[in-house]
């Protein structure tokens, strides 16, 4: 599929199959972040890869189900030491990058609120407190053979201006 469809098309997907990811091809997502654009190529980020189901289960608690039926979850931190005022933009569109990178391999994914529960997935993973933790993402093979129904966007003409807002 050409790239344009792919993102066109790219939905947030929330009902896996209970399939691993492979190795190599997990190598492929994490290196596409990993080449994520990044101001002064400071790379202010890490990155935590959880498969292991009962650490899944912890995340899981009070937050999204399908945390605990993905095959697995990246958490993507990022380091306010080594760029105050980036490292959270740059943690996300790292965390896109894999999103699309796993996408255009078959593989579904979906960003999940983090929000008031930073501390908990801090603990869960022995984050350092210095760190920030901005993204949780959970990874997996779509259970449904079609892709979910478009989403509703805001339209070019509610969102784009040119040359003057
Ligand atoms: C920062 C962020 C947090 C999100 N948190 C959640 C979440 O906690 N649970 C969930 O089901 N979807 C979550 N989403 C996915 C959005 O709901 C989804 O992207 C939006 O509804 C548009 O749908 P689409 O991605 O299929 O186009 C989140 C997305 C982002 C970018």
């Amino acid at each position: 599929m050409h790239l344009i469809d792919s993102l066109v098309g790219l939905r947030s997907v929330r009902f896996f199959k209970q399939k691993e990811i492979p190795e190599d091809v997990l190598k492929t997502i994490l290196e596409a972040g990993r080449h994520a654009p990044s101001r002064r190529n400071i790379q202010p980020w890490h990155f935590v890869v959880v498969s292991n189901p009962e650490t899944r289960k912890k995340l899981a608690k009070g937050k999204a189900k399908f945390i605990e039926d993905s095959a697995l979850v990246i958490v993507g931190c990022g380091d306010p030491e080594e760029s105050r005022r980036w490292c959270e933009l740059e943690v996300a569109i790292a965390m896109q990058t894999m999103v699309i990178a796993a996408w255009v391999q078959g593989i579904g994914s979906c960003w999940v609120d983090i929000e008031n529960t930073e501390e908990q997935v801090k603990d869960v993973l022995g984050i350092p407190k210095k760190l920030e933790v901005v993204a949780l993402v959970a990874f997996g093979y779509p259970a449904r053979a079609k892709t979910p129904k478009p989403s509703w966007k805001k339209t070019l003409d509610q969102t784009i201006h040119y040359d003057k807002f």
